[in-house]
């Protein structure tokens, strides 16, 4: 049976989607999920969402309970997480509104709790492989729902996850730029290494927001600009979720 999973970013994690929903409070061994998880269906399929940043946005990316997420879908039986998130853009051609359906990260966070397996079995270690961290038939469901909605989309990209809550200094936002980053969020590389090590197949939408600060001829960014941008964008987001997911049905 298909179980679905939805972890939505600031601003894009609606849990009006859902046909029957309900809340329901869960705790596992690794604490609480960052918000209840809001189950129901989308054209007949089991979905269950969980807000990233918690319903009313309290929870600082440093200290989203990503293990707790991941574990609390795991246990609801999700065979496959699909996640939301604003995203910086490092590229001139990711326009404000667009969305990227990301396939590679890099992981500049100094603070998350990166794995489940805080001890090894007696010469069982865990190493997962991570060459390939989002799901590629996922991702090209994503791109076929986005290109059916006239919604422009970017089929590739890779994104660097910074620690934050702060935005990045101009020589950062350059030498991501340098390192071949094409995009650039809070929250992105723990939670694909956790799906990841959970074995779920995981994949993310991302929409741009914002240049971050190396575009001199823009003003650097601000909260208030990303908001005004996801509040603008965030049906499209939705209309491809639900597409995605008949899809995946
Ligand atoms: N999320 C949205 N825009 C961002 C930016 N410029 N840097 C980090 N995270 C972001």
């Amino acid at each position: 049976m298909t179980v679905i999973g939805i972890i939505g970013g600031s601003g894009l994690d609606n849990p009006d989607i859902l046909e029957n929903a309900k809340d329901v409070e869960l705790k596992n061994i690794w604490g609480k999920p960052s918000s209840p998880v809001k189950s129901g269906t989308i054209a007949g399929t089991e979905v269950h969402i969980i807000g990233r940043h918690g319903r009313d946005h309290t929870i600082p990316p440093t200290y989203v309970n990503n293990r707790a997420n991941i574990q609390a879908l795991k246990d609801l039986g999700c065979n496959y997480i699909l996640a939301t998130t604003a995203v910086g853009s490092l590229r001139e051609k990711i326009d404000r509104g667009h969305l990227v359906i990301m396939d590679q990260f890099i992981d500049f966070t100094r603070k998350r709790e990166l794995t489940f397996h805080e001890t090894f079995e007696p010469h069982s270690p865990m190493h997962t492989p991570m060459a390939e961290p989002f799901d590629a038939d996922l991702r090209a469901k994503m791109v076929e729902s986005c290109n059916e909605l006239e919604i422009t989309v970017h089929d590739k990209g890779t994104v660097v996850t910074i620690e934050g809550p702060r935005f990045s200094t101009r020589a950062e936002s350059h030498m991501f730029r340098a390192w071949g980053a094409d995009i650039i969020n809070m929250s992105t590389a723990p939670e694909a290494i956790l799906a990841n090590e959970a074995g779920i197949p995981y994949a993310v939408v991302a929409m741009s927001t914002d240049y971050d600060c190396w575009k001199t001829d823009e003003a650097p960014v601000t909260w208030d600009d990303i908001l005004e941008i996801f509040q603008a964008n965030a049906e499209n987001v939705t209309s491809m979720l639900i597409k995605t997911i008949e899809k995946i049905s």
